[in-house]
């Protein structure tokens, strides 16, 4: 499975096996998390063998079960912290597709548990993501069209497949609460209003690099 159709096939899975992460796609994840952190600056780490964070009530409201494993996505406070861990996580969430991985992320319904994971002085944890040997593969989500998250006037294909992509990202309550305006080769992306919507941007700035083909000097 490629990245493009890791994009389509990705859903959000709330129940997993209780089968490890481990050998090689445990190194393959390892690498990649590191490669991201080194990039970004983000200080990403792997979970395992946790299951306390999602063994609240409030997890089981939320309707998980059997989560052991996730990524904690932990960087220095500052106003582009969310947008830069919905970038790098999406990035680590399609690329555990393809390892035969399945993901949700998770902004709300986990319990924080001390010393499963570190942040350093002046970190924060912004969100984390579960990650494991799906039970099932979860559904596709209801989407909006892309005249509801985009503007253009006579929008070229890279354009028009970009949005595509991004309108298959996962976004908080699937809100879509983004907006992708053309400016001749440029493109500006805005969060609307709701929660976690900064970190849904820079989900979806990834979704939209992807599928248009185009590198991140795109952005306004
Ligand atoms: C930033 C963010 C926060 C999320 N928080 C939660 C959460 O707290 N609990 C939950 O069950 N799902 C959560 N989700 C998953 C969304 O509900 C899901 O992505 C959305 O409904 C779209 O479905 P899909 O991921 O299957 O495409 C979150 C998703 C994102 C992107």
């Amino acid at each position: 499975m490629d990245i493009m159709e890791a994009m389509r096939a990705r859903h959000s899975v709330r129940s997993y096996t209780d089968k490890p992460i481990e050998g090689e796609t445990l190194q393959a994840l390892e690498t990649l998390i590191g490669e991201c952190n080194r990039e970004s600056g983000l200080h990403i780490q792997l979970v395992r063998n946790e299951p306390m964070a999602f063994d609240s009530t409030m997890a089981h409201y939320g309707k998980f079960s059997g989560v052991r494993n996730y990524l904690a996505m932990v960087g220095k406070k500052d106003k582009r912290l969310d947008e830069t861990c919905g970038y790098y996580g999406e990035k680590i969430v399609l690329a555990a597709q393809t390892l035969g991985l399945n993901t949700c992320w998770v902004g709300l319904t986990f319990k924080k548990i001390p010393d499963a994971f570190q942040i350093a002085d002046g970190e924060k944890l912004a969100i984390v993501i579960a990650i494991g040997y799906g039970a099932t593969q979860g559904a596709a989500h209801k989407s909006k069209d892309s005249a509801a998250v985009s503007k253009a006037k006579d929008a070229p294909e890279w354009f028009k497949n970009g949005v595509e992509a991004a309108l298959l990202a996962p976004t908080a309550i699937n809100q879509q609460k983004f907006l992708f305006t053309l400016h001749g080769d440029k493109v500006s992306a805005k969060a609307g209003l709701g929660p976690f919507s900064k970190v849904d941007l820079g989900i979806v700035k990834y979704h939209f690099e992807l599928g248009s083909g185009k590198e991140r000097a795109v952005w306004l």
